[in-house]
């Protein structure tokens, strides 16, 4: 991959606007977070970008290496060397997970890839993820725990060795041991001069991946750019700040608006006078 430039999205999800208007740019070799407070967009980003038909694309374009990526459907987007690691892995009963992993691998290859040499792969790719081999036996996702299923998300991208991996809060659910599997993965394929697009709300992640620059997420645009030191300050003074210093009204969702904290466990209802 060379770039992937994306200009003045705009994109609709059941008819409401997400996102309104996101540029951005990653050229090879960089890792850049994505970071923003909850709805603004984030995941809407990623999945756009990968094909969700639920996202619609009202305004903009993406380019990769000077292809349309929308003109491109799901299948020839992975092709391209575009991996997207869910926030939410979906089970899908039925297939086996090494027969969906193989056929992923060959998706990207001209021959088929050999049964041992396979083998050896999903062997090694398994060991470095500290999942057991029996679960490559069993059917894509299901019953797999909430750990589980994000080690095997990022098992698929050692496998596929994307040239941009798209990861969304990929350290959910994740044990402090399982953190350091995943972030040593991501590490291993930054070697490989792939981009890296990962959305975290912890600093912890990227401390150990080292970030080549940090953008936040607000109202559904790109609001404000920055380093190690942006991502230190979202962690320690959250969001809040953006509006004071940079005069940016955060938009919040209208149920929370509605309602008042008083206390641990219990919400009052704040009642309009009309
Ligand atoms: N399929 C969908 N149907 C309806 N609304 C949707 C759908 N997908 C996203 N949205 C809405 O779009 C907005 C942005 O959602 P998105 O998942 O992109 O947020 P996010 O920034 O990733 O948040 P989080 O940090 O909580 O993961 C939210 O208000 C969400 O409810
Ligand atoms: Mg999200």
């Amino acid at each position: 991959m060379k770039e992937l430039i994306i200009k003045d999205l705009h994109v609709s999800v059941e008819g409401k606007e997400i996102l309104k208007g996101v540029n951005l740019t990653i050229k090879p070799n960089e890792t850049v977070a994505l970071l923003g407070p909850n709805g603004h967009g984030k995941s809407t980003l990623l999945a756009t970008i990968m094909g969700n038909p639920k996202y619609v694309v009202t305004k903009g374009s993406i380019i990769l290496d000077g292809e349309d990526v929308l003109k491109m459907k799901v299948d020839e987007r992975a092709r391209k060397g575009l991996f997207l690691g869910m926030q939410y892995p979906s089970e899908v009963p039925g297939v086996v997970n090494a027969d969906f992993l193989k056929a992923a691998v060959n998706a990207r290859r001209e021959t088929p890839i050999k049964l041992f040499e396979f083998y050896r792969a999903i062997e090694s790719a398994s060991k470095k993820m500290h999942i057991s081999m029996d679960m490559a036996q069993r059917f894509l996702n299901e019953g797999f725990s909430g750990g589980e299923k994000k080690r095997n998300e990022i098992l698929q991208m050692l496998l596929l060795k994307p040239d941009l991996a798209m990861l969304d809060e990929i350290d959910s659910g994740l044990d402090v041991d399982a953190l350091v599997y995943v972030a040593d993965a991501i590490k291993e394929v930054q070697q490989t001069n792939a981009s890296f697009l990962v959305i975290s709300h912890y600093e912890k992640l990227y401390q150990m991946i080292c970030p080549t620059r940090a953008i936040v997420m607000i109202n559904g645009k790109i609001a404000v750019e920055g380093g190690m030191e942006l991502i230190n300050k979202i962690d320690t003074q959250g969001y809040e700040w953006i509006k004071y210093e940079l005069g940016i009204e955060i938009e919040k969702d209208e149920v929370d608006m509605n309602k008042q904290s008083i206390g641990v466990c219990a919400t009052k209802e704040i009642i309009s006078k009309k």
